[in-house]
């Protein structure tokens, strides 16, 4: 069967790099890609985490490009450090050997978008992607699918309205949610679903692999912050899932939706409502519904247990 290219936009990111190192050992998928963008952390600090990624996951083939180092309005502040100070759960890198693009982000998109059939996972601030469309209008049409994951259906988790990703640049995802695109949105009442237990880190420990016990030391931080958050150390996988509609586009049931993004308003900016009063068939955009989470993290353990 032939491989599905992707290129992902990300901001690294603790659960961020679980999705990328997904994709990158899953082999329905071709990633001929990495952007870049600020969200959990500053875009230097993404920046040097997907670097990280690849070096660790032996890809040094895979192009990296710095996106955004902001949203296109505002500069938002989040006083809670949910993946470590320095955005992968503050352990000890060598500096890694893959150089950064001479691209940057939004020309590295269109270059792979338009050089033929691929998909955009959006798992991060969707400062690029609404750029993108900015310098390119006629990529309009060009992305085989996007699939983000942001936003949420009825309770956001930096405000009860707003999903990080969302909140950090409503008026990105505002043009995003406007494209023609054949879109698929993973909303943290999805996320919220995809879960990784403290057994689950010990069977990626037990891999007795650098992948294996880098990924469980970097989700150790995320873990207490879930601990403190919600009463329970059960990591949600977020961007995963992103990955995970792509691996296998029957896994997650979905629904077509209208979507609005809410940019003003005291208490609601950053709301995402998806419309889903009645059946719609002819949207572009679905919304992801529910997963069976024993096979999700099943097919993340089996996948990570491929890195040497
Ligand atoms: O709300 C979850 C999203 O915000 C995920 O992409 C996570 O990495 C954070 O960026
Ligand atoms: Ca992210």
């Amino acid at each position: 069967m032939a491989r599905r290219r992707v290129i992902i936009d990300t901001d690294p990111g603790v659960d961020d790099a679980v999705a990328i190192l997904l994709a990158l050992a899953s082999d329905e998928l071709e990633v001929v890609g990495i952007t870049t963008v600020a969200g959990n952390v500053g875009v230097d600090a993404t920046t040097l985490n997907a670097r990280r990624l690849l070096e660790l996951a032996g890809r040094p083939d895979v192009p990296v490009a710095r996106g955004a180092s902001r949203p296109l309005n505002g500069s938002p502040q989040l006083d809670v450090s949910v993946h470590g100070a320095d955005g992968l759960g503050d352990l000890l890198w060598d500096e890694p050997r893959v150089r950064e693009h001479h691209l940057d982000a939004v020309d590295l998109l269109h270059e792979a978008i338009t050089e033929a059939p691929t998909s955009i996972v959006a798992i991060g601030p969707l400062t690029n992607l609404a750029r993108l469309l900015e310098r390119y209008p006629g990529d309009d049409e060009a992305p085989e699918q996007v699939v983000v994951m942001g936003g949420a259906s009825f309770e956001g988790n930096v405000t009860p309205a707003a999903e990080f990703n969302v909140w950090y640049d409503p008026e990105a995802a505002a043009v995003v949610a406007g494209a023609s695109w054949p879109m698929v949105f993973m909303p943290l009442d999805l996320t919220h679903q995809a879960l990784m237990d403290d057994e689950d880190l010990a069977r990626l420990r037990a891999l007795d692999t650098p992948v294996g016990r880098r990924v469980a030391d970097m989700l150790e931080p995320y873990a207490a912050f879930h601990d403190e958050w919600y009463g329970t150390r059960d990591v949600i996988m977020h961007d995963a899932t992103a990955v995970y509609e792509l691996i296998d586009p029957s896994a997650i049931t979905k629904q077509g939706v209208g979507l609005s993004v809410e940019t003003s308003g005291t208490y609601s900016r950053g709301a995402t409502w998806f419309d889903r009063r009645r059946v719609n068939e002819t949207s572009s955009t679905r919304v992801g519904l529910s997963l069976d989470n024993e096979l999700f993290v099943t097919v993340i353990l089996e996948r990570l247990a491929r890195f040497a």
